[in-house]
């Protein structure tokens, strides 16, 4: 084996040896660069005679022509190996499922108070909308309920920054809605004609310190209101046992005004309602508070309590949710589980 064969067997030895571009490129300088073997042995040519030249180029030609060959064969080897890491590295897994953009759906609470909202709107009454942050006149006081009252105790009031309050319950909105609405017929109440009467619903999220099965901090509430110079307690009984009949798609849904104490209304009453079949037949369950309005509240509204009278309730719409759908803690309606959630679309 003469000098150049050597050469080049040393060549694909060393070329096999290296495993990073870099080092394949290193090797190559070897042979081919500036100073390589290969590069060396050309420039030597110069001092022969025309014939050796001729023989010796020539075999020198073939030596670089199968070092080059080698060296090509060694970059695309590590070139294929390094797509295959590569490949590897970023594989995907044809077997995972799908990825697919969920429908959303409204809260069941939603599905709730939009069912009031269509529901009372049949009987005409108008919804309105008020502040969750409030002040302790709408509140409280202007609900008959001065400071130092003892009712007051029977809310646990989240206060805040600036003398405000989260509102404990929706009646608040009571006040607001009058207020506006005796300001709209101002001309006619001055003029001592009749307004059209106040017929309003007023549904929204409430704050309590409160938290078990059935009470939640946040919660919502919907207030109603009925004033007119001939509204009664009568009609109080009807309008609300016509709701919760319809609320339900039952019929014999039996409905109890239990004696109860608000500052706002007198006389007062719970109700509660006991279902007279499916898993809670015959449970009694409160589902509200109303009664009919306080004259002082009458009078904060800017009515004359002579001749305007009418009725309130306030009703939790979480209860009626649990009760529709017969679930049995409140506390799941907020935690936000999808799985939980996407079972009343
Ligand atoms: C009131 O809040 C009165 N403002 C209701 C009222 C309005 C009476 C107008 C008279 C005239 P009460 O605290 O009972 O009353 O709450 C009314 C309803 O809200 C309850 O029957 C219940 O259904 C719901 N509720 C009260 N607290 C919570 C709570 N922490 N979590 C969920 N629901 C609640
Ligand atoms: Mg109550």
């Amino acid at each position: 084996m003469n000098e150049l064969d050597t050469l080049v067997d040393i060549a694909k030895a060393l070329f096999a040896q290296c495993d990073t571009p870099a080092d394949l490129e290193n090797a190559k300088a070897q042979f081919l660069g500036k100073s390589g073997h290969i590069t060396v042995m050309m420039k030597g040519l110069a001092s022969l005679d025309v014939a050796l030249k001729k023989t010796q180029g020539a075999a020198i030609n073939v030596a670089k022509q199968a070092i080059e060959s080698a060296l090509q064969t060694r970059r695309d080897q590590l070139a294929d190996a390094q797509l295959q890491t590569q490949l590897k590295a970023q594989a995907l897994d044809v077997t995972l499922p799908g990825r697919h953009r969920a429908t959303g759906g409204l809260h069941p609470v939603s599905l709730t108070l939009e069912r009031i909202e269509q529901i009372f709107g049949s009987m005409g009454f108008e919804v309105a909308q008020g502040p969750e942050i409030e002040t302790d006149w709408f509140n409280f006081t202007a609900l008959n309920t001065p400071e130092d009252h003892p009712a007051r105790s029977m809310h646990d009031t989240f206060y805040v920054e600036g003398g405000y309050l989260l509102r404990t319950h929706t009646s608040p909105m009571q006040i607001r809605h009058a207020v506006q609405h005796v300001k709209q017929y101002k001309n006619q109440l001055d003029a001592g004609q009749a307004m059209p009467e106040i017929r309003v619903i007023a549904p929204g999220r409430t704050y309590r310190v409160d938290s078990d099965a059935t009470h939640s901090p946040m919660f919502h509430q919907c207030e109603g209101l009925w004033i007119g110079e001939n509204v009664s307690f009568k009609d109080l009984k009807v309008v609300f046992t016509d709701f919760c009949r319809t609320f339900f798609e039952s019929d014999d849904l039996v409905l109890r005004f239990r004696p109860s104490f608000f500052p706002f209304t007198e006389p007062s009453a719970e109700i509660d309602i006991q279902f007279s079949s499916g898993p809670l037949a015959g449970k009694w369950l409160e589902v509200a508070g109303s009664g009919q309005v306080h004259p002082n509240v009458v009078r904060n509204m800017g009515l004359d309590p002579e001749r305007y009278i009418g009725f309130a309730f306030g009703m939790g719409p979480d209860r009626l949710t649990m009760l529709r759908y017969g679930v049995n803690d409140l506390r799941l309606f907020f935690d936000g589980d999808i799985r939980f959630l996407s079972q009343f679309q």
